[in-house]
């Protein structure tokens, strides 16, 4: 687990950042990004596996990061200088890009057969990874599941972005542009610095998340798409902000953040009650989850079988509403400041604004989930944040980075001095 946190980023100045480059064809845009990051006055220490440098010499490397490239466990001179244990200590932040199949593989077992991966489990530095592979390598449940296992480690994941491929497939698997990379950085290592105090600092922050089932019969339910990502990562960037954070989740196949408190739930009604025990002394309460508006009245206790059915071409099934979990937050006695999510499908706006009248709320965010590539359970999302004063457009970005800036923007919108001082006055 990496003990140095990535939030001391926001000013990559003095930096020292170890920059793992492995072999795929966007290893030509490392370069890059090593410019760019020494743009920012970073000193940047390359380190290449042996197939990297099918892909780029170390001779560009060194000459754009201005110090010998190392790639070898063994190099004696090298090592005098520097040993790798020093090497490791030194990192501020361990970022590789590009990150290959394999090397995720090696990194998700722990594995240290390379210069680079003995780094990586030698440090305890952030270690931020943009991985680059064909798509299908990509979407290998592998390599999902060795993402997965990193991301409960909390090794940061960049990307891959969706697109044309070397290969000439078109889907996810393209590495994230140096300059996206380095935005990310700045935005996902910015939450607690040079900002002063935290706003969120000891505040209680209670996030929905996930769908929720409503079960028909002991095998069957009601759900929806949604895979609960933008309100595990809204919980992460809350909890990076100081405040202490509480996830309430449906059925995600996520693991849990790090430093957040995660109550399971399956059903509306159970999500319902867990939100009414935090209520009394909640101060933000954020529905991301995509609630099950309805359930079935009856629960069988048993399969309905087929045959209870033969010879009838349709069946029916009677629905009753579900609690509207986040009206009832706006309404209750103890009401914290409440925001609310909206995944639309058309007039996204148009339906958001009338959301956050009828229930009531202090913002939503709503996103378009018809949009090519965002929302329902993709890493990435565009979205608006509206406000009962203003609205501002955040442009498609990973859920990630998407999370941070728009809780930094919930910090400056209710808890800056300003809007503290605003309300007071609004309160007589
Ligand atoms: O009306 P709609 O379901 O689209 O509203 C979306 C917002 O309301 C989200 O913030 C969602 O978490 C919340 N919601 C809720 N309880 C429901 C339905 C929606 O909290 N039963």
């Amino acid at each position: 687990m990496p003990s140095k946190i990535l939030r001391d980023f926001v000013n990559l100045e003095s930096k020292n950042v170890l920059l793992g480059v492995t072999g795929g064809i966007a290893a030509y845009k490392s370069p890059e990004l090593v410019r760019l990051l020494r743009g920012e006055k970073a000193s940047v220490q390359v380190v290449t596996t042996a197939s990297a440098k099918q892909f780029v010499t170390n001779t560009t490397l060194q000459s754009v990061s201005g110090r010998p490239v190392r790639d070898n466990l063994w190099d004696s001179s090298a090592e005098a200088a520097m040993g790798h244990i020093e090497l490791a200590r030194w990192a501020d932040l361990i970022l590789i890009a590009p990150a290959t199949a394999n090397l995720l593989s090696d990194l998700a077992t722990g594995r240290a057969g390379s210069l680079l991966t003995t780094l990586c489990l030698a440090s305890e530095a952030p270690i931020v990874i943009a991985p680059a592979m064909n798509r299908v390598m990509w979407e290998h449940l592998a390599t999902q599941e060795n993402i997965k296992k990193l991301k409960k480690r909390g090794t940061i994941i960049l990307g891959p972005d969706d697109g044309e491929q070397a290969c000439g497939e078109i889907g996810p698997g393209r590495m994230r542009e140096p300059e996206a990379i380095l935005s990310d950085l700045k935005i996902l290592g910015s939450p607690k610095t040079g900002a002063g105090p935290q706003k969120l600092e000891g505040k209680k922050v209670v996030i929905t998340a996930g769908p929720t089932r409503e079960p028909i019969d002991p095998v069957r339910y009601i759900s929806n798409h949604s895979s609960g990502k933008q309100g595990y990562e809204l919980a992460t960037a809350a909890k990076d902000l100081g405040a202490n954070v509480i996830l309430i989740s449906g059925p995600a196949n996520l693991p849990a953040p790090i430093g957040v408190k995660l109550i399971n739930v399956i059903t509306a009604q159970e999500m319902c009650a867990e939100v009414e025990k935090q209520l009394h002394d909640c101060d933000v309460f954020i529905g991301v989850a995509a609630v099950a508006d309805y359930r079935p009245s009856t629960v069988s206790p048993k399969k309905i079988k087929k045959d209870a059915t033969r010879n009838k071409s349709e069946i029916s099934l009677t629905l009753e509403e579900n609690p509207d979990i986040i009206a009832y937050v706006a309404k209750s006695a103890h009401r914290p400041l409440t925001i609310g999510f909206a995944a639309e499908t058309d007039s996204a706006e148009e339906n958001a604004l009338k959301k956050l009248k009828e229930k009531k709320l202090d913002a939503i965010i709503v996103n378009d989930v018809t949009a090519n590539g965002v929302g329902f359970d993709s890493d990435e999302n565009a979205a608006t944040l509206i406000w009962t004063e203003g609205k501002t457009h955040y442009e498609k970005q990973s859920k990630a980075s998407l999370s941070i800036t728009i809780m930094r923007k919930i910090e400056k919108l209710f808890f800056s001095e300003t809007a503290l001082s605003a309300t007071k006055q609004k309160m007589g």
